[in-house]
């Protein structure tokens, strides 16, 4: 018996498949035209009229961090990968302007011209704020905030999207040089021509973030944070004594920690939507310094994910998806077979006592 799983896997191969045989372009204006594809349950991000789904993909690795202009393959990936998310029931798209040096975003808008119709059924959010000094990836990175590199780099983006809106726009990270009439300036100009519809963060804690709604006068409604069970910090702080009996603990006079800004409560408070980046990363491969409790997680995931006949990535997926503040994992994968395993994790629940055994295990 074919199970709803293995079905929706079987064809989401079959249509790469179809994808690579075919224009692949061509491939992804049929589905779009069809409405064919299987769905993942989506989110209405607070304050806007934006629906998506509670799984994002990253264009981070859609291309190489090199300087050679895109060429026809790297089209060809970019638009099989795109198709394979979208195919799968992904509407949310993650860029960054300095992501491949551009071409993340040029390529981008490549897969968007040869697609009629998929632009208006996706939502593509970008990033501004950090800039690369001379040497490129890997060297130093300063951020800037000033409404003069806010307004170009959009201007920038729109370009190398050939979209003439972002749906959101987040912050790349903190400026320490920040002055948040300067943001609210930027995000005034972008609001008002049209060029950004919504605007979020990336990177924040609740003073920062608290700090720009001061003076800006547009919702921030995105913020982006490293979250899995390889970092699980934004989860655990503030839970020392949930984590202490989680673990099995006996409770002492020892005073209890109530440590952090609390970022996902505030976000959740606010109706900020939470995403996660690198949701996998750590959790997949153990990196060789791994700790012994990243060691320990990674086996229980490995051991949940033989119970429920899935993949390990769909467990570490479905241990954010679980979390009621309504975590949105930002996928990084350019295989497209772990796209579609990323992807099941929208079917896998998660019951309290497993969440509470990955959440106990990952935390120092
Ligand atoms: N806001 C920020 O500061 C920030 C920072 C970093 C990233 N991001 C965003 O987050 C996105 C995702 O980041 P990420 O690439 O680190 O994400 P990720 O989804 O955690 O991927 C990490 C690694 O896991 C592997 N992987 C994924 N699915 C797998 C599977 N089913 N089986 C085996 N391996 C699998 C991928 O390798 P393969 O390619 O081999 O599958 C990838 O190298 C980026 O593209 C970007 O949009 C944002």
């Amino acid at each position: 018996m074919t199970t709803r799983r293995q079905f929706l896997t079987q064809t989401a191969i079959a249509s790469c498949a179809a994808a690579e045989s075919m224009n692949v372009g061509q491939a992804v204006a049929n589905d779009v035209r069809s409405g064919s594809r299987p769905s993942i349950d989506a989110y209405r991000i607070a304050h806007t009229d934006l629906v998506v789904s509670r799984l994002g993909y990253g264009a981070g690795s859609l291309l190489s961090w090199d300087k050679e202009p895109v060429n026809a393959d790297d089209i060809t990936k970019a638009t099989r990968l795109v198709h394979v998310a979208y195919d799968n029931g992904i509407t949310l798209f993650d860029h960054a302007d300095l992501y491949a040096y551009g071409k993340s975003e040029e390529v981008f808008g490549e897969v968007l011209k040869q697609s009629p119709g998929l632009r208006n059924k996706i939502v593509i959010q970008s990033k501004c704020g950090q800039v690369f000094s001379e040497g490129g990836l890997g060297s130093p990175i300063r951020v800037d905030l000033s409404r003069k590199h806010i307004v170009s780099a959009v201007e920038g983006s729109l370009k190398r999207l050939g979209t003439d809106r972002l749906d959101i726009l987040l912050l790349h990270a903190v400026d320490a040089l920040v002055e948040p009439q300067e943001v609210a300036a930027a995000f005034e100009y972008l609001h008002r021509s049209g060029k950004v519809r919504y605007f979020g963060v990336s990177n924040y804690n609740t003073p920062q973030i608290a700090l720009l709604e001061k003076s800006v006068r547009q919702p921030i409604v995105v913020n982006q944070i490293q979250l899995s069970l390889a970092n699980p910090g934004p989860l655990t702080e503030g839970m020392q004594f949930t984590l202490r009996i989680a673990k099995g603990g006996r409770m002492s006079d020892e005073s209890i920690g109530l440590a952090g800004s609390g970022t996902i409560d505030y976000c959740r408070t606010n109706g900020i939507q939470v995403q996660a980046w690198s949701p996998l990363r750590g959790v997949l491969k153990l990196p060789a310094d791994a700790s012994p409790q990243l060691k320990a997680t990674v086996q229980l995931v490995a051991e949940l994910a033989r119970k429920k006949n899935t993949t390990p990535a769909a467990i570490a997926l479905a241990w954010l998806l679980r979390h009621p503040a309504g975590i949105v994992p930002i996928l990084g994968s350019d295989k497209p077979e772990h796209l579609v395993e990323d992807c099941a994790a929208d079917r896998i629940n998660l019951s309290r006592e497993e969440w509470y055994d990955l959440f106990a295990a990952t935390a120092a």
